[in-house]
């Protein structure tokens, strides 16, 4: 038993089953070296973070020079170059007038933020009733209470918590005729009560990383737009390249009213995340009453070191050819992975930018699964039904070899 381990409490672990974790010593670019001395490939990037692959030298330079000068100070009646400039950046690289950026330290908050964003917006002029979120069946938007209360209700790992948290509105996303008329009835029905819709763009992640169309969230929008919703999208997943484009929304072309941004941000660094509303949602709250302030700020918001990170981290996606890598990882990720089409037990293979997926019939083997992954020298974390990569964009080609042949070779034997 590892020194310390009889102190911890991990993250989604029965921890009276849970097998032993791996000890880490070291990561490297798309490596992870445990501490007995083995070296996996890595197929998740620490929870699809790490997209320029781990330590890279040009933000650990930045971070370092950061920490010399400053490594924090609070955000409140301060401001700092890094935050301004990030915040500059990100919304010149948004669409449209995204452009006022409320920092947070995680995924999950920066959903809170939005989520009480948009109920205060609604407040703010002088509409009590609109409290509720519009949200949609293979959802995750986090952890935390607000924002399990928009993750799939039935699916979704929160379930134990039915009938204990905040009553939200959750549909079928409307991918043909008879669920989009559904949707549109459950908005029409409601719409006095919603706040917002909220959705993942393109790929919901955790919730089983599902695909759905750019139709998807353009019928989304036009629906919001005749009962004057908000609209928020969760890009804390696809955004910074991911799923191909470097926002999700341009692919298909749609302006949500806020955006949470996250993971990549800081190229799985160090925790930061954004939410990033339109000008007529900042308008809302800019007043001569005090009262209609946004009454949030998290202690460690917009952090000088997890900005220079992330500052760092656009400089690498405006110097380096990422979204070609993006663009190569996928063509490489689909014809490593189709092999497993053939293989008994695999429902479906689908690959959306750097998102390789293999689904299966049954999942009901994890631990043995995962145990098998680090037996063939990778590291690839299934859960659901479906095992998936999502590589650091600059893997090399050997290495995306390696863990897609693993994927085939385990699940080929599982079947066997
Ligand atoms: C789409 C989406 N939203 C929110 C979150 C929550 O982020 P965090 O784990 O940083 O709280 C995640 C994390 O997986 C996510 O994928």
């Amino acid at each position: 038993m590892m020194m310390g381990y009889d102190n911890i409490w991990l993250p989604y672990s029965q921890m009276k089953l849970a097998p032993s974790p791996l000890a880490v010593a070291a990561t490297e670019g798309s490596h992870i070296v445990l501490a007995d001395g083995r070296r996996l490939v890595d197929g998740i990037a620490s929870w699809w973070t790490a997209c320029h692959g781990y330590n890279h030298p040009y933000i650990r330079a930045a971070v370092a020079r950061q920490l010399g000068i400053m490594p924090h100070v609070m955000f409140g009646g301060l401001v700092h170059e890094q935050a301004l400039r990030l915040a500059k950046r990100l919304c010149a690289l948004l669409p449209g007038d995204l452009e006022r950026v409320f920092f947070t330290d995680s995924g999950s908050v920066a959903v809170e933020v939005a989520m009480k964003m948009a109920v205060q917006f609604w407040l703010n002029k002088g509409l009590r009733g609109r409290s509720k979120c519009l949200a949609f069946k293979g959802a995750y938007h986090g952890d935390t209470f607000a924002t399990m209360a928009v993750c799939d209700p039935d699916e979704g790992m929160h379930k134990l918590f039915a009938g204990v948290l905040p009553q939200n509105i959750i549909v079928d996303l409307p991918h043909d005729q008879a669920s989009l008329a559904q949707f549109e009835a459950t908005v029409e029905r409601h719409a006095e009560e919603i706040a917002a819709i909220i959705v993942e763009p393109l790929v919901q992640g955790a919730g089983g990383m599902l695909f759905h169309s750019a139709e998807t969230l353009r019928a989304i929008r036009a629906t919001a737009d005749r009962y004057g919703l908000l609209v928020i999208f969760d890009e804390i997943f696809t955004g910074f390249g991911r799923t191909g484009t470097f926002f999700a929304c341009e692919a298909a072309d749609v302006l949500p009213d806020i955006i949470c941004l996250s993971k990549a941000l800081t190229g799985g660094t160090m925790a930061l995340a954004a939410t990033v509303a339109r000008r007529h949602v900042f308008e809302a709250f800019w007043s001569d009453d005090p009262a209609h302030a946004l009454m949030h700020g998290p202690t460690y918001m917009a952090n000088a070191l997890a900005c220079a990170a992330a500052n760092a981290s656009l400089d690498l996606f405006a110097q380096q050819p990422r979204m070609a890598q993006v663009a190569a990882l996928s063509k490489h990720l689909a014809e490593g992975l189709a092999p497993c089409r053939d293989l008994p037990g695999v429902r479906d293979v689908r690959v959306r930018g750097a998102i390789g997926v293999v689904e299966l019939a049954r999942l009901d083997d994890l631990d043995a699964l995962k145990r098998r992954f680090v037996e063939a020298g990778v590291f690839i974390r299934p859960f659901g039904r479906v095992v998936y990569l999502t590589p650091a964009f600059t893997i090399a080609e050997e290495d995306l070899a390696v863990l897609t042949q693993a994927i085939f070779k385990v699940l080929r034997g599982r079947a066997a």
